[in-house]
């Protein structure tokens, strides 16, 4: 069951509008992004992470995994112009594994419990990712006026960890970024070389700190864990 885990980190977090990368924002007195690194470091299957940052960051990122003791950092290559790039970075630079996750380092509150649901699934099905049921009734919209109420049954609000065998995701990163296909998550990358994809049904809490409106969110979520 172990895995290593590629965490995106080199965004720019504009949608948040702290002037700053949001990552480094704090919930509960820890920037987000040590609320992350922690769930990985104390998972014992996990066996490495693989920051991707941007160059002028990785210093101070250095400096707060030696205050955190966030031990398990093989690597901080630098992120890219797009996440795809950021996390291909790291599958280049990464050895090989059995699995491999990728997590959105702006999910602070992913358990141990779906890591481990997604690691089951990827070593029994080669691909496996998070995800919630749609709540709300789902509309398409053309120009204002609603063309299509959607079967909402069929719809899933994906997130991160997504979780491979390795060799799949090199391979769909590989062939990716030789036809120049830039897709918005890795499952993409993998459902169009038609490798089926799974879906295992994660949690509303495994929120993408995004705008400010998730820090006050973010911050109930820790209190109810008692943090
Ligand atoms: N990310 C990355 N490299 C990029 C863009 C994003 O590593 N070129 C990372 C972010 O740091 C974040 C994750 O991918 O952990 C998810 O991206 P998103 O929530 O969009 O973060 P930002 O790109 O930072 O935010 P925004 O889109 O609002 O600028
Ligand atoms: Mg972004």
């Amino acid at each position: 069951m172990q895995y290593e885990v590629v965490l995106p980190a080199a965004g720019s977090g504009k949608r948040m509008g702290a002037g700053q990368n949001k990552l480094f924002l704090l919930l509960a007195n820890k920037p987000i992004l040590i609320h992350t690194l922690e769930v990985f470091e104390q998972d014992e299957n996990c066996t490495g992470i693989w920051l991707a940052v941007k160059p002028e960051e990785r210093e101070f990122i250095q400096q707060l995994l030696r205050e955190y003791q966030i031990t398990k950092v093989k690597g901080l290559p630098d992120g890219g112009e797009e996440r795809q790039h950021s996390v291909h970075s790291c599958i280049k630079e990464m050895e090989q594994v059995e699995i491999v996750l990728v997590h959105d380092a702006a999910r602070p509150f992913i358990t141990q419990n779906i890591i481990a649901s997604l690691v089951k699934r990827a070593i029994e099905q080669g691909a496996a990712i998070a995800g919630v049921k749609a709540k709300d009734t789902m509309k398409k919209v053309k120009d204002g006026i609603i063309v299509e109420t959607v079967d909402r049954e069929s719809l899933w609000m994906i997130q991160t960890p997504q979780a491979f065998r390795y060799d799949l995701l090199a391979e769909a990163e590989d062939v990716a970024e030789k036809v120049g296909f830039l897709g918005t998550d890795e499952a993409m990358l993998v459902e169009r070389l038609g490798y089926p994809v799974h879906i295992v049904e994660a949690s509303y809490d495994n929120l993408k700190m995004t705008t400010k409106e998730d820090l006050v969110l973010g911050e109930a979520i820790l209190k109810k864990r008692g943090i």
